[in-house]
């Protein structure tokens, strides 16, 4: 990843080489590292065999590089960046919560924390879990001066520490599309039981990971990048098809495709 510059958001340097990257015309660079294969669907099959494919996906030295890359990501950001990003979806996210008379909120992949401090200040119960402990330490810096109590968990989205019926509603916003299809699987279906009966799924979906790049594809087509900057993240473009299908088992209450080309989706179990 590129040295962080200050005055942007965390989200901004987290995707600025992001985009950079997928604009530059390296397409031959990459044709020869890339195995191309089609996207899967999420069939019976991809389901059935997801927990074996997590399980050896997270041993491997390919996962391991992923999460060394969110570890040096974050360890470059100094402080809390306490400025909320300008998405038109941010204040859908307390409207649709309390529709769906939610309270207790777990925020999948909270970063520094920017949705969890601002779920807060609208009254919810947040808890955000991410595996880099620093962006977590970063979130309860800001927490802390605001005065407002949140609970940061530092684990991976693959083993989520959560007991059955733990939160009324789920937020992940910019983060499935970083897991391979069958963690992607395995973390839909453990948040079916963490939230209560009835919970809600409110889901972010960047339109990432469709231009060049130099990365090598995993067999269900995630991209493992290979340039410096950002060496071992994974992205994954799941196609609205694919994302309904990993919402198998949950009622789609809105899928909104925005200009920016972010889906935006409401599902209840
Ligand atoms: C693109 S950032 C999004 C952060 C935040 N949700 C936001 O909206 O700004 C993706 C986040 O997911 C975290 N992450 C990536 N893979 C993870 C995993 N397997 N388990 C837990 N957190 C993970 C990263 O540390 C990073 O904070």
């Amino acid at each position: 990843m590129s040295t962080p510059v200050i005055g942007m958001s965390r989200r901004a340097q987290l995707y600025r080489h992001v985009s950079r990257l997928e604009k530059s015309p390296i397409t031959s660079l990459t044709s020869h590292i890339t195995k191309r294969t089609d996207s899967m669907n999420v069939d019976k099959a991809t389901i059935e065999q997801a927990p074996q494919k997590a399980s050896e996906l997270r041993a491997s030295q390919v996962y391991k590089e992923n999460l060394e890359f969110w570890h040096g990501a974050w360890n470059m950001c100094t402080k809390p960046y306490t400025k909320m990003p300008d998405l038109e979806y941010v204040p859908w996210l307390p409207e649709r919560l309390r529709k769906a008379s939610a309270q207790s909120i777990l925020d999948l992949g909270c970063g520094s924390g920017w949705l969890s401090v601002y779920l807060s200040r609208e009254g919810f119960t947040v808890t955000g879990i991410d595996v880099a402990d620093h962006a977590l330490e970063l979130g309860k810096q800001w927490a802390d001066m605001e005065s407002l109590q949140i609970k940061f968990d530092a684990g991976d989205l693959g083993d989520l520490p959560y007991a059955d019926n733990s939160f009324d509603a789920v937020v992940a916003n910019s983060i499935i599309e970083h897991l391979p299809l069958s963690l992607a699987v395995v973390v839909m279906t453990k948040l079916k039981s963490v939230i209560r009966s009835g919970g809600t799924f409110i889901g972010c979906f960047d339109k990432v990971g469709t231009g060049p790049g130099e990365y090598f594809k995993l067999e269900d087509g995630t991209q493992v990048y290979t340039d410096k900057s950002r060496k071992g993240m994974m992205l994954r473009y799941f196609p609205d098809e694919e994302l309904k299908e990993l919402l198998t088992g949950w009622k789609i209450d809105e899928f909104k495709t925005l200009d920016s080309g972010t889906r935006f989706v409401v599902a209840h179990t």
